[in-house]
This record gives structure tokens, C-alpha cells and sequence, in this order.
């Protein structure tokens, strides 16, 4: 469609049959009515006629964006707003439809009984196969890491969506149940249309521990226990220590971020605390107004007994209430058990809220002692389907969210480490090579220096550690017992840790409550993290807290940061290097050893299917234990509903104890030369792009929105770290973020094109066969360039002010580009990219035309929403002061559109 006859209809606002006509979806039709509600026909049409024309395509079937631009290039600045927000809604509903029917298509599986390759059962059977079950310990961080764009308020707006849709699609429904549930859906998306898409202010630290803890509230907390149980049923066994557990980074992730302090620290431990009980408390009085069971029929223990005879007298009040209240309740000794159960977690709830931990005879010293309480019921209930029923999950629910919810993890960039103990460690600020920096905490260390009052404020990080003892002292090391270090590059960093965390106390008596973790991410961190854990191990300082914690380490690994700085491919490489002979090196000296993966979402950012993931790690380096991270909009993805989270974690679960029973073998010598080679020449491309050309940092600037990501309003941090944005300083998300906007996508698999091309095919492909590794690395590759679309991004190269450099850039990223395509659907024999992740995916005939179906639903909102943001760009640095809201509105709709923000 011409720009004219767009903006003639749009003007005329005259129904057109064709434009207008009732769309096809269930939620596409009510938006629409909704659409015309609020703002008329007009616009419905208008909206119609944008979509025709993002939709059109050429001869060859590319996409014509001319005559859409020259429609965009046409509109009022208030005009472009509206339709941004009714693109970004189309694309957000039609997420919400694509969940529900990739579940049904699961259950439709499942009826028909196939065994999901993913799944517990499946990974039962190779268990059953290679050996015993080993001992799970599988830890899942959320993090308050800004890549999330949707709101919380529009969060729920998709819960209520969702859950309308499931009830429509039930067939037994009457006109009239169908007529308000239709009413309904509209409601709810009328208050969505006229609801803010992009946050008006900087969220805070504490709305960031609100939005995990809603999280743990509505789907977790259920979720977990339901897989705990789902584990013991499938694998048997009588284990009692919960496969999975949960930590948190909001509100103690001080990296980067000033908002983060001792305060948010407390008042986070507080927030956890009060949702736990809350919870605990909700589940409990459930289970006590069910269970009606009479004593004749209970197999009444004297755990039991004993229990009830101490509550009657530790609870006299409880006792009394209940003789009052509940007579009939003598000969219901389940029924009155929870009852005191109740009336104890109440008590901690009230001295939670007013910031204390209550114990003592009329609370709990701790979950275990709740755990025990509720073990005695579960063994009287004298029925094998009421034990396996709803106690056993609520001692999952204790067991795996105890009193803390989720372990509070606390972060801090070395360099700040470094500052506290030059203030605080007698001599050390004299301390000039590193040698003498590590001898000097080691021997401060084992001196223990006294915890002595400060004159003046403490350093931020120092302050930390105290928070931290006092946490541990008040809620027990569940609650937080982890400190990161970030930015790890040599040992006096983690001896900083240390010596810190013996200066307030955390090591008293030899208890060394805080497992201290470098997390390595730099090139030079990771080629040196073997040396830089040596010389821990080798330490005696060190030695001795190593010791005290069972010899049990943790080694963090920040892919996103090595990506930024080597190139995706060469960032991987090293990764997986460091792994190998940090496990090499523990295994030799009787270390166990953790791995901490710091992933996001974006292949950009180490992300991808988790299953595939973890089966591409480095034979013999998972050993039943493994700890991710969860970010954002992976957070909304995988954890929005009950059922996702529980295939989620079912799926994690799977993939490790798929990976601990066939580890795999090493892979040839051949095979890591020809990585290491091609990943050498990649970092080099990369470098030679990224770090040295003197017009790329301009390119960034002007042919990107990295310029208006900060006024997001998506994170409580800085876009950089420690200083103004510089390509250096920039962290590594909105790098990711701002060219995910121009859908090049340039961090995921710039490098690798000619690296690979360059390379022995044959090889490649037998590497592609046989090395899970390598195999996920081109999937992921695949699904990166599949994600681009040059002809879009070309367009934000015009904007650059001078186009002789930029165009010379884009030439360089255009041939890479080509190359990457050609040379990993050689590697993988796909006839498209992408293909890999489709027949994953979905191993049904009709998956492709199903994604073929989905992409050109959902293309042509998301190239209207590129070319509004091009406009919008445009005006918005030329001084339109309209055009910012807007703008970042295209920016939350992008993406929507991609699922991810980088
Ligand atoms: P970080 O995380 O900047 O907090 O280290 C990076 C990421 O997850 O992409």
C-alpha cells in the first residue's frame, strides 16, 4: 500500500471490509474491539493499513519497507505514540497465545505418551542405565538484572490474559459463561491500553525485590516443591535435602550499582523472611482445614504425641483457644497439631514484621525444627495418598524455601574490595605488587585483625560484610551465604574477601559462614583463573577457610562480559577452557568444585536452551551440582505460569543429572585445535571492529538508541560502570540491548564468520556430529543470525551524521554477515537457519509451517515497530521534545516483538 492511500484511509477513518475485517486470533479480535473503542474506527483502520504495508513483500519475497517508511515519515508525532503502543499490545498478546498453545501441544504429547526428550522421566531411564542417582544440588539466582521491559502491572495484565484465554478454550462452555469471559478479556485490555508501557521513574532497589519476590509468590514457591516431589517420585529414593534450591540477587548486587546498600541488604532479608512465613502460614491453615481425618483412623506416632503434649504446654494459649473454639478438635489430632503449627509460624511472622526473628518456646528456632513438626504429621496419617499428597509438598516448601525464601547473595566489583581494605587493613594501602598485597592479607588474615570502631564512614563494601554477619547471626547462613566477587583478576582480590569477611566476624570459631566466589570474565581473568585458584588453594589463609567449609569452592563465569570483550565465539572458547582446568585442578586437590554460570537470556549473553546448555559444558565438570543465573525477561519467560516453571526446572534437573550419568568423552585434539585456531581468529576480527577501529564507538553512538537506553527506567542501576558511558565502561547489557534495537544483533556473531569459514569443513562438521559443545555453539549462531535482518538494520546506519565511515563499517558487517550464514548452515547441513532449534523444539510435521505461521503474524508489528523507532530517532535528535516517550515505547515494543532486550 502506497503512503498516500495509508494516510487517506487513516484520514478518512471510512470502514474498509478488507482492512477492518474481524481478525482471526481470539485476543487479536478483542483487541481490536477494544482499539475501536478507544480510539475509533479510524484507527483501527489506520492500524490495518500500517500492518499491510510492513507485510508487503517483493517478487522475490523480501520485504518492500519503502512504502512503509514513507507511511511512518508521514504521521504526527502523537499519531506514531498510539500505533507504537498497538503494535507493542498485538505482539504482547500473541506471546501470551503462543505459551498456551506451546503447552497444549506438550499435553497433547503427553497424552499420546511420548516421552519428552527433556524431561525427569527421560533422564530416569539413563540413570537407571549408567549407575545411581548422585546427589543433586542444583541452584537457580534470580538476578534484578535490567533486561526485562514489561512492567509488573503489565505483567499482570498477561496472567489475567492468559488465564481468561484457558477458560475460553474450554469446550464445555455456555454462550453465556463465554459472553462475560469475552467481557472480561476486554476489560482487561482496555486498562492495558491505557496503562503505561514504560516505567515513568527509576525503579528502586526495593520495586526490584518486589518484582522477584511476586516471582516466588505466585509461581515458585509452588513450582519448586511440585519438582522436588516430582524428583523423589521419579528417581525413588528417601532423600531429604531438596534437589534445587533459590537465591536472589535483588537487593545485595552492590556491582556497578551506587542504589544498593547495607539498608537495601536488611530490608530485603526482612522482605524474604515476611513472604516466607506468609506463605508457610497460608499453606498451613489450608492443610489444617482439610485435614478432618478422626484419630480412629490415624496411625497416630509418639513423635506425634510427644509434640502435641510439648505445644499444649509451650502454647498454653493455643491450648486454651482451641478447648474454646474447636471442642470437637481433641479427636482430630492432625487437624490440632497445625494448629499449633499456625500458631508458632505466627509468632515469627509478627516479630519478622517488626524486623526481628522470634524462636524461643513459642516460635521456631528454625525451619528445621518446622520441618520436624510437620514430619510428625505426615507419618500419622496412616495412608500412603494422603502422605504423598499435600504435607509432602509442604515440607518441600520448608525444606526448599526454609525461613529465607531464597539465599540472598551479595556482589561487589574487586576494585572496591580493594579500597575497603586499603582503608581498613593496617599497611596495605602501602602495598605495591600484587605479591605483596596477597602476603600481606594472608598474614592479616591468620593475625585477625579486631574488629575496631571507625573514625568516619566505612567503605560501602566493608559495611557489607557486617550486614552480612549480623545477617547470619540473626537468620542463619541460609538466609545469605554467598559473597561475589567481581571483576576477579588475581588472588588478593578474593584474600580481600576474605580478610574482610574475618574483620566482621563471619569466621568466628572457625564457622565460615560466607562462601567467597570470584567471578571471572575478562580474558585475562579467565586465561589466569587456574594460577589465580592455585595460589588460593595454596594459601594458607585461604587454606584454612577452605578447609572449614569441607573444601567446597565456587567459581563464577560471566559470559556476557567475555563476549562484549572477545567476540561471542572466542568468549565461549574461553569459557569452556577455564572450566576444564578448573576442574582438572580441583579434582586433583580434592577440591569440590562449583560452577556458577552467569548467563542472560541473548545468545549475545551465554544464553540459550537450558538443556542444551548444560549438556555442552565440559565432560565431568557438572557432577549432580550446577548454579545459573535467571534474568529478566527469562525471570517472565520461564517462570510466568506454574506449569512453564515446572518444565523449566524439570529441565535444568534433567539436563544435570543427564550430564553428571553420560558426561561424555573428551573431546580429540584435532577438535580444540581447530577451535582454538578459529576462535583466535574471530577475537581478532572482533577486536579489530570493536576495540580498535577509531569510527566504531561513533557508529554505536549514532546509528543505535544506545542514547536514550538509561531513560528506560528498566534497572535501578547505571548503564555503565564507574564513570560516564564510554564503549568500555558500557556494560554489557544495554551493548547487547542497543544493537538487539537495530535487529543487526552484531555482538552474537560478529567474529565468527570468517574465523569458521576459514577453516577444514569436513572437520567442522565432524566436530558439529560429535562435540555437544560445538553443536550448541552453531545452534546458538544460527538462532542469532536467523534473529537478524539486515535489510532493518542498513536503515540505522543511515542515520550516522557522516556516512563514508559508517558505510565502510556496515560493508565489513554486511560480508561478515553473509559469510556466518553460508558457512554455519554448511556446518550444520540446515536448509535454513534455525532449523535445529524448530525440530527441537517441536518434533511435529506441521512445526515448521506453525513457525512460518508465527513469523509472519508477528514480522510485520515488529518492522512497523523498527521503522516508527528510525522516525522517532530521528525527531528525537533533531529536538522534537514529543518524539522520547514514544521512542522508548518502540524500544519496550521491539522488544516484545524479539523476547528479549539483549
Ligand atoms: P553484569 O551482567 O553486568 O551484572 O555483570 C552482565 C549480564 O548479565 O549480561
Amino acid at each position: 500500500m502506497t503512503a498516500e492511500r495509508f494516510a487517506s484511509r487513516a484520514r478518512s477513518g471510512r470502514p474498509a471490509a478488507d482492512l477492518a475485517a474481524a481478525p482471526q486470533r481470539t485476543t487479536e479480535r478483542l483487541l481490536h474491539d477494544v482499539l475501536v473503542e478507544q480510539r475509533g474506527l479510524g484507527f483501527a483502520i489506520q492500524l490495518a493499513g500500517l500492518r499491510e504495508a510492513a507485510a508487503a513483500r517483493d517478487g522475490a519475497g523480501a520485504p518492500v519497507a519503502e512504502a512503509l517508511a514513507e507511511a511512518v515519515a508521514a504521521l504526527e508525532t502523537h499519531e506514531t505514540a498510539a500505533l507504537v503502543r498497538a503494535c507493542t499490545m498485538q505482539l504482547a498478546v500473541d506471546d501470551v497465545e503462543d505459551e498456551l498453545e506451546r503447552l497444549e501441544q506438550r499435553r497433547a504429547a503427553e497424552r499420546d505418551g511420548a516421552l519428552a526428550p527433556e524431561s525427569l522421566e527421560h533422564a530416569a531411564r539413563l540413570v537407571a542405565a549408567h549407575g545411581t542417582p548422585p546427589q543433586l544440588d542444583v541452584r537457580v539466582v534470580l538476578t534484578a538484572h535490567p533486561t526485562d521491559i514489561a512492567r509488573r502491572s503489565v505483567l499482570a495484565k498477561h496472567r489475567t490474559i492468559a488465564s481468561l484465554l484457558e477458560r475460553l478454550g474450554d469446550p464445555r462452555l455456555g454462550a453465556q459463561e463465554r459472553r462475560r469471559l469475552e467481557e472480561d478479556m476486554r476489560e482487561a485490555l482496555a486498562i492495558w491500553w491505557t496503562t503505561n508501557e514504560v516505567r515513568a521513574l527509576q525503579p528502586r532497589v526495593a520495586d526490584e525485590v518486589r518484582r522477584l519476590l511476586s516471582f516466588f509468590r505466585t509461581v515458585l514457591f509452588d513450582a519448586g516443591a511440585e519438582l522436588a516431589r516430582d524428583v523423589r517420585r521419579t528417581l525413588g529414593g528417601s532423600a531429604l535435602e531438596p534437589p534445587l534450591r533459590f537465591g536472589s540477587w535483588a537487593g545485595g548486587d552492590m556491582d556497578g550499582n551506587p542504589n544498593v546498600t547495607p539498608a537495601t541488604i536488611r530490608a530485603t532479608l526482612r522482605a524474604h523472611r515476611i513472604l516466607v512465613l506468609t506463605l508457610l502460614l497460608e499453606r498451613v491453615r489450608a492443610l489444617r482445614a482439610a485435614y478432618s481425618q478422626a484419630d480412629a483412623t490415624l496411625l497416630v506416632t509418639e513423635g506425634l504425641r510427644a509434640s502435641l503434649q510439648r505445644d499444649e504446654r509451650e502454647l498454653p494459649r493455643t491450648a486454651a483457644s482451641l478447648a474454646t473454639d474447636y471442642p470437637h478438635e481433641v479427636r482430630e489430632p492432625l487437624r490440632r497439631k497445625l494448629a499449633f503449627v499456625a500458631a508458632r509460624l505466627h509468632v515469627e511472622l509478627t516479630a519478622a514484621r517488626g524486623g526481628s526473628v522470634a524462636g524461643g518456646p513459642h516460635g521456631y528456632a528454625s525451619a528445621d525444627a518446622l520441618c520436624a513438626d510437620l514430619q510428625h504429621v505426615r507419618e500419622s496419617v496412616g495412608s500412603a495418598a494422603v502422605a504423598d499428597g499435600r504435607i509432602e509438598r509442604l515440607l518441600w516448601q520448608a525444606r526448599i524455601f526454609g525461613f529465607h525464601l531464597a539465599t540472598l547473595e551479595l556482589r561487589d566489583n574487586a576494585t572496591e574490595l580493594q579500597a575497603a581494605c586499603r582503608a581498613l587493613v593496617p599497611g596495605y594501602a602501602a602495598a605495591r605488587t600484587e605479591a605483596e598485597r596477597a602476603a600481606l592479607l594472608s598474614a592479616a588474615c591468620r593475625d585477625g585483625t579486631p574488629h575496631a570502631p571507625q573514625d568516619g564512614p566505612l567503605p560501602r563494601a566493608a559495611a557489607a560484610f557486617e550486614v552480612a554477619a549480623e545477617a547470619v547471626a540473626a537468620y542463619g547462613p541460609r538466609a545469605l551465604d554467598t559473597f561475589i566477587v567481581s571483576g576477579a583478576e588475581h588472588p588478593s582480590d578474593l584474600l580481600c574477601a576474605l580478610w574482610l569477611a574475618r574483620w566482621a566476624g563471619l569466621c568466628r570459631d572457625g564457622a565460615p559462614h560466607l562462601e567467597l566466589v570470584p567471578l571471572f570474565e575478562s580474558h585475562a581473568a579467565l586465561a589466569r583463573a587456574p594460577e589465580t585458584m592455585a595460589a588460593l588453594y595454596d594459601d594458607p589463609a585461604y587454606a584454612t577457610h577452605l578447609r572449614a567449609r569441607a573444601r567446597r569452592q565456587e567459581v563464577m563465569l560471566g559470559y556476557s562480559d567475555a563476549a562484549k570483550e572477545m567476540g561471542y565465539l572466542a568468549g565461549q572458547w574461553a569459557l569452556y577452557r577455564a572450566q576444564e582446568a578448573l576442574a582438572e585442578q580441583a579434582a586433583l586437590r580434592g577440591v569440590e568444585l562449583r560452577l556458577f554460570h552467569g548467563r542472560g537470556g541473548s545468545v549475545s549473553r551465554g544464553g540459550g536452551p537450558a538443556y542444551r546448555s548444560i549438556l555442552a559444558q565440559p565432560p565431568g565438570t557438572v557432577g549432580g551440582r550446577i548454579k545459573v543465573t535467571e534474568q529478566g525477561e527469562v525471570i517472565r519467560a520461564k517462570f510466568f505460569d506454574r506449569r512453564l516453571a515446572q518444565e523449566a526446572l524439570e529441565q535444568t534437573v534433567a539436563a544435570v543429572l543427564h550430564a553428571t550419568v553420560v558426561p561424555g568423552a573428551a573431546p580429540p585434539r584435532a577438535w580444540r585445535e581447530e577451535l582454538a585456531r578459529a576462535a583466535a581468529a574471530a577475537q581478532e576480527r572482533y577486536a579489530a571492529l570493536v576495540w580498535r577501529d577509531p569510527d566504531f564507538a561513533g557508529v554505536l553512538e549514532q546509528c543505535t538508541p544506545i542514547d536514550v537506553l538509561g531513560r528506560l527506567n528498566i534497572g535501578s542501576r547505571p548503564v555503565a560502570r564507574g564513570g560516564p558511558r564510554t564503549l568500555a565502561r558500557l556494560r554489557a547489557i544495554p551493548w547487547v540491548f542497543a544493537w538487539a534495537q537495530t535487529r543487526i544483533g552484531l555482538p552474537a556473531w560478529y567474529g565468527a564468520g570468517d574465523a569458521l569459514a576459514s577453516g577444514d569443513l569436513a572437520l567442522q562438521r565432524e566436530m558439529h556430529a560429535g562435540w555437544p559443545f560445538f553443536a550448541a555453539l552453531v545452534a546458538s549462531l544460527e538462532a542469532a543470525l536467523d534473529a537478524a535482518d539486515l535489510a532493518i538494520g542498513e536503515r540505522y546506519v543511515a542515520l550516522a551524521a557522516e556516512q563514508a565511515p559508517a558505510q565502510r563499517l556496515w560493508d565489513a558487517i554486511r560480508a561478515e554477515h553473509a559469510r556466518c550464514v553460508e558457512r554455519v548452515l554448511a556446518i550444520s547441513g540446515h536448509a535454513r537457519l534455525a532449523e535445529g532449534a524448530l525440530l527441537d523444539a517441536v518434533a511435529s510435521p506441521g512445526a515448521a509451517a506453525a513457525a512460518d505461521a508465527r513469523e509472519a503474524r508477528r514480522r510485520p508489528w515488529l518492522d512497523a515497530l523498527s521503522l516508527m523507532q528510525l522516525e522517532l530517532l530521528r525527531r528525537h535528535r533533531a529536538g522534537d521534545p514529543g518524539a522520547l516517550e514514544p521512542l522508548l515505547a518502540t524500544i519496550a515494543g521491539i522488544a516484545t516483538g524479539l523476547r528479549t532486550t539483549g
